[in-house]
């Protein structure tokens, strides 16, 4: 039986592929490339070895696509999907909310009645902290308020609340809702990790383009903050943890869970200031910094409480800062396209 990892070359997908099949899984991965590079897929089997590579399969195409689905679920013996396929930009959602509606939400409907009418019933999402929006105390438990402040994360939501309608439709169903903190880092390998297009919207890529040069400064984002040194604090996670986390969620559904949700993160914050000394240190002091005004709609504080993940699934994050850094450096200085 294979797993079906929808955006499987993308970031986190990517990562993941690489545990499931070191794990000894099938794995079938569907890729539009809209946000990756068919590179990635030589790149995952490089890493695993040429026995465990013969087990991934790769379509490029849509999840949209109805026809491609049904062919790959006609061919392919497909019994649990983990579904990271979407955009994931917050600032461009409010810029495109159709584009960001018309690819996360179809995806996700066209994919779940596909999975219906071939009877697969095993299902892992892709969700975020984002869903959170500004929460009333730290950490931050899978049972606080959720909300959303921008189209990226009303898509995290309205596909949260999908899955909830579908369980209580079918209680057959298992489902794992899974809630990123913030994924950093790379494989040790340096052959896979975060490489977005254009000039980077989140911390660590812009980080990392800086101590190459690429960049000239990093803007930190105010400094006024109720945080130990006022810049904003956010809980990192090193996505090769996060990866091994949907190992732990597919195990979890193979003992009939229901629908489970669970945050990934490690339950540590680290300001802004804090992941620039980190990154310093194992990149010899190049990360030139200012200090800018707050962006709008970012949060001062937000870091997860990640027990039930480990009472439930066995799951917790064990790489550190320093890992999280030496990863990205490493991956920046062997990898990226600019
Ligand atoms: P990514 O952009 O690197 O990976 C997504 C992959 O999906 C890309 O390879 C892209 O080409 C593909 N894709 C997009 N739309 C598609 C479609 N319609 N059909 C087929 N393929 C499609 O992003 P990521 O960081 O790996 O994130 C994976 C998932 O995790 C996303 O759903 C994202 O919203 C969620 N998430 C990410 C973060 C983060 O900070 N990276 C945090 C929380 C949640
Ligand atoms: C982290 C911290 C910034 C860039 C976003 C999404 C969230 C999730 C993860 C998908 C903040 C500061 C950043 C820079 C800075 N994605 N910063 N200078 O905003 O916590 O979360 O990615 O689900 O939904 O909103 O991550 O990496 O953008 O910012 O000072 O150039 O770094 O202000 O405090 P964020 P980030």
């Amino acid at each position: 039986m294979s797993v079906l990892l929808t955006g499987g070359l993308g970031y986190i997908g990517s990562h993941t592929a690489v545990e499931l099949l070191e794990d000894g899984k099938q794995v079938v991965v569907i890729d539009n490339l809209s946000n990756s590079n068919i590179d990635v897929a030589d790149k995952i089997k490089k890493i695993v070895g040429s026995r465990c590579a013969e087990n991934l399969k790769v379509y490029i195409g849509d999840v949209r696509d109805k026809k491609i689905l049904d062919k790959i679920f006609t061919e392919e013996h497909i019994d649990s999907v983990i579904h990271f396929a979407g955009l994931k930009a917050v600032g461009e959602s409010v810029q495109k909310p159709v584009e960001y509606y018309d690819n996360n939400l179809t995806s996700t409907l066209v994919l779940l009645n596909t999975m219906k009418h071939f009877n697969v019933k095993n299902f892992v999402f892709s969700s975020s902290a984002t869903v959170y929006g500004r929460a009333k105390s730290m950490p931050i438990y899978e049972d606080f308020e959720i909300g959303a402040t921008n189209p990226y994360g009303q898509t995290k939501l309205f596909i949260e609340q999908i899955l909830k309608d579908l369980y209580l439709s079918d209680n057959s169903y298992n489902i794992a809702i899974l809630r990123y903190f913030n994924p950093i880092g790379a494989h040790d390998s340096g052959l896979i990790g975060e490489d977005p297009n254009g000039i980077p919207n989140n911390l660590m890529p812009y980080i990392s383009k800086v101590a190459t040069g690429k960049l000239e400064c990093l803007s930190v984002f105010g400094n006024d903050y109720d945080t130990h040194d006022g810049t904003g604090v956010r809980d990192y996670i090193h996505v090769v943890d996060l990866a091994k986390g949907h190992l732990k969620a597919l195990n979890k559904l193979k003992t009939n869970c229901g629908l489970k949700i669970y945050n990934l993160g490690t339950g540590v914050g680290y300001s802004v200031l804090d992941i620039v000394n980190a990154y310093n240190k194992v990149c010899g002091g190049k990360v030139k910094y200012k200090i800018a005004p707050r962006r709008p709609g970012d949060i001062d504080i937000c870091y997860a409480n990640a027990d039930k993940a480990y009472k439930e699934m066995g799951w917790k994050a064990e790489r550190d800062l320093e890992d999280m850094c030496k990863t990205s450096w490493n991956f920046e200085n062997k990898n990226t396209k600019r």
